[in-house]
């Protein structure tokens, strides 16, 4: 038997409650089979900040970088909360997690399942991954302000783009493709943005020439919005920088059927650190506690690290069940609860056609 050792970071608002339909399907679909998950609960997020001051201690730190993965629910509180300090737990937490357990992949996969109530009216087949790149561009906190709360304020926030950063995204991207439909975009603003757009462009060129059979293309990213919108099909690994792959990949999950369904990885391909998995939604203060979040973006993020942890029979099953829950949905209101519940019964049930 393998054991593997689960670090779970529930968080803030609906994210307790979307992990803990997220465990029981991991319980359900691990159950009887020779892996075991040890799970650790961390205790981290605003509610933490508020009661004891802390974000996240090195002590934190240096037991979750002890597991094998992450799974985080969503941190986070009400936007404008004059107790917490803007971006901190955002930037502190969250972010410290990525940069610290360098998390440089952040893969977000779409797929418009059979059946979905989709935004858009006619869509064919959408089924892409972003692969955002994670611990660099105006994330890392360069910058400052000054003359600050005067006419004269300013303040930068520089993005910082490596060619070792871009690289190794854009190589990840790369063999995504190679396993897939072959087919990579890059998304940037090389029009404005001159010297990151360089950077990514020349570096998604150079890596080109190693992959003749991959068709690569290139879109800005505010065109990439109405292809997203128009023609989400035409779409299978786009590769892009930080910002425009947390904007992007909202807007991947609205056209989905909701952002309830959007899972994601964040993904330390090397293996010197645990990759995290988290649903790409927040904690939805507007509607934590009344068991009214989708948990299935949490429960494929379990099937993305199943994935990772080379269980693929077990994210496999985990996905047909998600299919078939999201097939049988008819629109009436379900408890975060009752998704859960249904989802893990499409787990342990065999199917119809497995029980003749
Ligand atoms: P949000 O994703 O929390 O909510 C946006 C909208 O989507 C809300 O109307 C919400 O009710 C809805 N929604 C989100 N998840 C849903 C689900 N599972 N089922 C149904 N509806 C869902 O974004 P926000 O309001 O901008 O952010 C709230 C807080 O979460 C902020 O503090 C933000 O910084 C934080 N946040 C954290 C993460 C994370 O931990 N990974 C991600 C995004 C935002
Ligand atoms: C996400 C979130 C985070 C991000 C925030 C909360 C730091 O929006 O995971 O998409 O911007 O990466
Ligand atoms: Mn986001």
């Amino acid at each position: 038997a393998r054991t593997l050792k689960l670090a779970l970071i529930p968080g803030d608002g609906i994210g307790p409650e979307v992990v803990t339909e997220a465990v029981k399907v991991l319980d359900a679909v691990t159950a009887g089979s020779d892996v075991a998950f040890e799970k650790t609960h961390f205790s981290l997020g605003a509610a933490r900040f508020l009661e004891t001051g802390d974000v996240l201690t090195d002590d934190d730190l240096a037991a979750i970088s002890g597991h094998d993965a992450i799974l985080l629910g969503a941190v986070g509180g009400v936007p404008g909360d004059p107790r917490l300090k803007n971006a901190n737990i955002e930037r502190g937490l969250l972010l410290k997690l990525r940069f610290a357990l360098d998390h440089y992949v952040n893969l977000r996969p779409t797929t418009i399942y059979p059946g979905v109530p989709s935004p858009l009216a006619s869509h064919g087949d959408v089924d892409f991954v972003v692969v955002r790149e994670g611990t660099e561009g105006p994330y890392v906190g360069n910058g400052g302000a000054i003359r600050v709360g005067t006419p004269h304020e300013i303040a930068n926030e520089v993005s910082v783009n490596t060619a070792y950063g871009v690289e190794r995204v854009v190589r990840y991207a790369f063999e995504k493709a190679a396993s897939r439909r072959k087919k990579l975009t890059l998304v940037h603003k090389t029009n404005v943005l001159v010297f990151s757009g360089s950077l990514w462009q020349s570096t998604v060129n150079r890596v080109a020439s190693e992959y003749p059979e991959i068709a690569v293309d290139y879109l800005h990213v505010d065109a990439a919005t109405i292809f997203f919108v128009t023609d989400p099909a035409r779409f299978d690994v786009i590769v892009t920088d930080n910002l425009f792959g947390d904007i992007l990949t909202d807007l991947a999950g609205a056209i989905s059927g909701g952002i309830g369904l959007a899972a994601s990885g964040n993904i330390n391909p090397d293996g010197t650190y645990p990759s995290m998995f988290e649903p790409v939604h927040g904690s939805a203060p507007d509607i934590a506690g009344q068991q009214k979040a989708d948990p299935t973006a949490a429960i494929l993020s379990v099937a993305l690290l199943l994935d990772h942890l080379g269980l693929a029979d077990q994210a496999a099953r985990v996905r047909e069940a998600v299919v078939a829950d999201i097939a049988a949905r008819d629109g009436s209101p379900r408890t975060t609860t009752q998704i859960g519940d249904a989802i893990v019964s499409a787990i342990t049930t065999p199917a119809l056609e497995n029980s003749h």
